[in-house]
């Protein structure tokens, strides 16, 4: 067995300060950052190339220092929800209909690998009905798409995805319970104590079939971006058994 060794970072920093210590921390040898909120769409402006995933949706979670000095921006985010829906969790996505509550950044890395796994249709509601709009116009040509106001979602989706940073503050977006039909499955983008947030105690009691939080989507879009940079995917099943929070 190969051994290989690894240091990792906390990095905590402003929205000001954001390009400085990206630049620092490649200087002084990073191979590469997993960036979260508030730095996507800012990391998606630093990078001086994208990959096709995060041209789309025009965020970034995932920046690697080239050899001959690019800065690489990719996004992992969506491959990581699927990883956890498809692969840890069993889910099948082909013609089942999709509910994405947020249009957000921390939605706009989902919509590609969602539909890249043909869907009867996704539906993007947001509390600001444009900004719903204008993510399901980017990927009109991936597949059937749209964006609705978070009044006008409709009834008994098989998968209800919140995206929204509600969970963040203990509230829950302001849909209709009736987008839960008996075998629908609520997932929260957020994560939280025991694997509960608002929004899966929310769904449950409007009566999702199954509730789960993002612990791993959370884990799997590491692991993607870490395929990113080193080229090796790693082995995510003890992140599930060792799991605390
Ligand atoms: P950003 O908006 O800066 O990209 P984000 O956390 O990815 O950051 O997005 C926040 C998402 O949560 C948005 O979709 C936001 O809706 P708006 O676009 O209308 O602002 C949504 N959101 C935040 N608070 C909400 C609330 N109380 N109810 C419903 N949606 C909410």
């Amino acid at each position: 067995m190969t051994r290989h060794k690894y240091a990792l970072e906390l990095i905590d920093c402003l929205p000001e300060d954001f390009a400085q210590t990206v630049q620092t921390f490649g200087r002084e040898g990073g191979r590469g950052a997993n960036v979260t909120l508030p730095h996507k769409l800012a990391a998606a402006e630093l990078a001086d190339a994208l990959s096709d995933r995060a041209k789309l949706a025009g965020a970034v979670n995932t920046l690697r220092f080239e050899t001959d000095g690019i800065l690489f921006g990719d996004n992992t985010d969506g491959a990581g929800l699927v990883a956890d829906l498809t692969g840890h969790l069993g889910l099948e996505l082909v013609g089942k209909r999709i509910l994405v509550i947020g249009a957000g950044g921390a939605a706009r890395g989902l919509l590609g690998p969602l539909l890249d796994h043909h869907p009867a249709e996704v539906v993007v509601a947001n509390r600001t009905v444009e900004r719903a709009m204008l993510l399901a116009a980017r990927f009109v040509s991936a597949g059937r798409v749209r964006g609705v106001a978070l009044g006008d979602v409709g009834e008994d989706f098989d998968l209800v995805i919140n995206a929204t940073s509600t969970s963040l503050s203990d509230e829950v977006p302001d849909i209709d319970g009736r987008v839960f039909g008996l075998g629908s499955i609520a997932y929260d983008l957020s994560y939280g104590r025991n694997g509960q947030t608002a929004f899966t105690h929310w769904a449950k009691t409007r009566g999702a079939g199954a509730a789960v939080d993002g612990w791993g989507m959370l884990v799997e879009q590491a692991a993607e971006s870490f395929h990113v940079w080193f080229g090796l995917r790693p082995d995510t099943s003890p992140m599930y058994s060792v799991r605390q929070l």
